[in-house]
């Protein structure tokens, strides 16, 4: 099969639009922008694109898909009930980077929703994508476009490493926003429980009713809500150490790991890069104070390293307020839990 690319950005695009529509009510598979991974869409109401989307990305397919919507109307056609909290989230933060865990009606197979009698809503802010949901007529199941365990794609060429030859068409709208999926919530007794922490944080959804996160996401040892979160996830090939913690420590510790032998990556701050000798391959994902900048190149930063001979690769962490949280869990995955933590 050949991949098509795409550009969104160009005066054509609009004629694409039908071809990439009848694509995907016909059963293939395309690759969509959205505001904070890649995903590799196929439609949510027919099992085979389903499986497709599964053997596609080699996921097992007890790993429950989000279906992606046009607009907030829509969801009364795929789900039993919403309440007002779930009401009040879509108002809030769609279209956004925020999914919501609902009771599915028949209409989505279980191939979709992985066997589980709940279905993950999101409305991605991404406007070529919505309008391919919009004349496509379905809704699409999208779960990140890239293998199983690498880390997610932010551009249509990580897609393409990925996934070239075995999907129809990559729509490319350059760099995700975000740059990490979004946060997944579900309403447990009222209140608003965080399944995976993303674009979306606990302070924002704070200000619409009682949060709290999943104990598994804090790491004590619970069986996680989402089923993907208890695969390894995000690796890139070179293993990967983070140090985190107390600032003068962690500098003084990557700094020590420069000393040693062999060709070792850096992904760090821009103070610690300045630091560096520049005989080592250096990442930088921004400014301490900047979480968001660090979101955007996280995945970005990982795939850096795949395209460089380093044995292996010594990173720098952040604090897990905020934007953080979501950032320390998706590193926390990328290393195996490789986390190394410098107290004050
Ligand atoms: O930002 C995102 O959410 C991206 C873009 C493409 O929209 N998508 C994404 O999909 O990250 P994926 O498949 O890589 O992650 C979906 C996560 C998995 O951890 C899955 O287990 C969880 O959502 N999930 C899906 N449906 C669920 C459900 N009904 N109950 C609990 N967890 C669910
Ligand atoms: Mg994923």
């Amino acid at each position: 099969m050949i991949t098509k690319r795409i550009d969104a950005g160009a005066a054509s695009f609009a004629e694409e639009i039908p071809w990439l529509a009848s694509v995907i009510r016909s059963g293939g598979l395309v690759a969509f922008p959205t505001e904070t991974v890649y995903g590799l869409g196929g439609n949510a109401l027919d099992r085979e694109a389903a499986r497709r989307i599964y053997a596609a990305k080699g996921r097992p397919s007890d790993n429950p898909l989000i279906v992606h919507v046009a607009s907030m109307e829509d969801v009364p056609l795929y789900v039993k009930t919403i309440a007002p909290v779930q009401k009040k989230l879509m108002e809030q933060f769609w279209p956004g980077p925020l999914t919501i865990i609902f009771d599915k009606k028949e209409i989505i197979p279980d191939e979709t929703s992985g066997g589980l009698p709940t279905v993950a809503m999101r409305c991605p802010a991404n406007e070529a994508t919505r309008q391919i949901i919009r004349v496509a007529g379905v809704p699409l199941a999208g779960p990140s476009a890239n293998i199983s365990g690498r880390p997610s794609p932010t551009t249509a060429s990580a897609v393409l490493s990925d996934l070239d030859g075995k999907i129809q068409a990559v729509i490319d709208d350059g760099t995700c926003d975000v740059g990490l999926e979004s946060t997944i919530v579900a309403i447990e007794d009222g209140t608003i429980v965080i399944y995976r922490p993303g674009g979306v944080t606990e302070e924002m959804l704070s200000a619409i009713g009682p949060v709290r996160i999943d104990r598994a996401i804090l790491g004590a040892g619970d069986r996680p809500k989402a089923p993907g979160m208890k695969y390894r996830h995000y690796a890139p090939k070179a293993p990967l150490a983070i140090f985190t913690g107390n600032i003068e420590k962690v500098e003084k510790a990557i700094l020590e790991e420069a000393k040693k032998e062999g060709r070792i990556g850096f992904f760090v701050s821009t103070e610690t890069a300045e630091k560096l000798p520049a005989r080592h391959p250096v990442f930088i994902w921004g400014r301490r104070d900047n979480q968001r900048e660090f979101a955007h190149n996280l995945f970005s930063g990982l795939h850096y390293f795949d395209s460089l001979p380093v044995e292996r690769i010594v990173g720098e962490g952040t604090n897990t307020t905020g934007l953080g949280l979501a950032i320390m869990n998706r590193l926390e995955k990328a290393s195996g839990h490789h986390i190394v933590v410098k107290d004050a």
